[in-house]
């Protein structure tokens, strides 16, 4: 999970890495009282989008007074940087910048182990630099067990190039955001620009922050996290109903049993959907092993609502999931919808129990539902499907 820079900053605040207070606001009228409240100062609005260049986009602006503030916030809120839309923007206090600096750690999962990158030369487009000048990016790479300690720390800050004046500051920082990083389970912790201020302080004025999902069960804090307007309707009700569920933009709808099953399903679904108008899946949805009769009915619950699906591809290979249980729970889940369910369901079922998956099936013998003995002619009837519906 992505954070918003404002989240970002709390999190750093939390770990004691030096911020610049902030306040976020959704109108005009907000960030002016949000910049009084900051002092009446310089402050500087930014907007709070989920995406990198937002200085460059006209999304980051100085402004000298709270009056200033509010309209330098009407600019921002509802402007579009990169496909998002701004619906808050953090006022924050100006920083009068001496230098700029680049700091981020992350999972290198190719060599199996964390990085840290650091550069002298930060506020710019960091992967143009890692790009024109991969030498003024300096790449270390940090042990899990030790991690950054003043030692590490002393490391990157030497293979950056930073001064000798500097070196205690940002180490000490370094080792900071080194918390942040393992303490909140993150799999990124970025800071662009890192800055020297005129005074002599060194702080954090941007913050990307990246938080691994699997570990939300022991942080009571992150689910709050989320960005609820965000999210797709779809996917929110498929993780409250425990179903690994991903929105495409097809109009096949896809349930599998197992990750790999349902890969290769959305493939073959693409590939017969060429020759059928280019149809193409609607979604992912992985059942899980051992899927009961509920869960398959949750799943055709949640691909049936969605208004681009026109057809439904149930591909379900019975190992520890037995095929009765899914041809129960297909039959129950169109009992359930009654009326509502008006689109057709391909069924291919094979392994564990097929014979009385496909009992089952026979015998209710519902008018959506066409079962097909292998995934590639399924796979060609659910695409063909889709296609006359369009
Ligand atoms: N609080 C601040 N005070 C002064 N300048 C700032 C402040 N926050 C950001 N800036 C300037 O704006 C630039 C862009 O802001 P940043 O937060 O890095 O957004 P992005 O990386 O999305 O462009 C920074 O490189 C910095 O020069
Ligand atoms: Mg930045």
């Amino acid at each position: 999970m992505d954070l918003f820079e404002y989240q970002a900053r709390d999190l750093f605040a939390a770990h004691g890495v030096p911020v610049l207070d902030g306040r976020v606001a959704t109108t005009p009228e907000e960030a002016q009282a949000a910049a009084e409240a900051l002092g009446g100062g310089t402050v500087v609005v930014k907007a709070q989008v989920k995406v990198g260049g937002r200085g460059k986009a006209g999304g980051v602006k100085l402004a000298h007074s709270p009056a200033e503030a509010a309209e330098r916030a009407g600019e921002i809120l509802g402007m579009d940087i990169k496909g998002h839309t701004v619906h808050q923007v953090m006022v924050a206090e100006g920083a009068k910048i001496a230098e700029e600096f680049y700091f981020s750690v992350l999972l290198d999962r190719s060599n199996r182990t964390y990085l840290a990158m650091a550069s002298v030369e930060g506020g710019m487009e960091i992967e143009q630099l890692a790009v024109e000048r991969p030498e003024a990016l300096a790449r270390v790479p940090v042990d899990a067990l030790t991690g950054i300690d003043a030692a590490k720390a002393a490391e990157i800050a030497e293979a950056a190039g930073f001064s000798d004046e500097l070196k205690a500051q940002v180490t000490d920082v370094f080792q900071k955001l080194w918390t942040v990083f393992t303490a909140e389970d993150a799999t990124l912790v970025e800071v662009n620009p890192l800055v020297r201020t005129e005074s002599g302080e060194v702080v954090a004025l941007d913050g990307k922050v990246t938080l691994d999902e699997n570990a939300e069960f022991r942080h009571a804090g992150h689910a709050d996290l989320a960005d609820a307007a965000a999210a797709d309707p779809l996917e929110a009700k498929a993780k409250a109903l425990n179903l690994n569920y991903v929105k495409l933009d097809g109009q096949v709808g896809i349930i599998g049993n197992g990750a790999g099953l349902v890969m290769s399903t959305l493939d073959v679904v693409a590939y017969a959907g060429e020759k059928h108008g280019g149809t193409k899946p609607a979604n992912f949805l992985d059942i899980g092993g051992g899927a009961s009769a509920q869960v398959m009915a949750n799943g055709l619950d949640v691909i049936l609502n969605d208004p681009q699906v026109e057809s439904v591809f149930v591909n379900v290979f019975g190992g520890i999931t037995a095929c009765d249980e899914v041809a129960k729970g297909i039959v129950s889940a169109l009992g359930i919808l009654g009326d509502e369910a008006t689109k057709p369901l391909v069924v291919r079922l094979d392994g564990n129990n097929v014979e009385e998956g496909r009992r089952i099936l026979a015998e209710a013998n519902h008018p959506l539902v066409t079962v097909v003995d292998t995934m590639d002619g399924a796979a060609d009837k659910a695409a063909e499907l889709a296609n006359v519906g369009n």
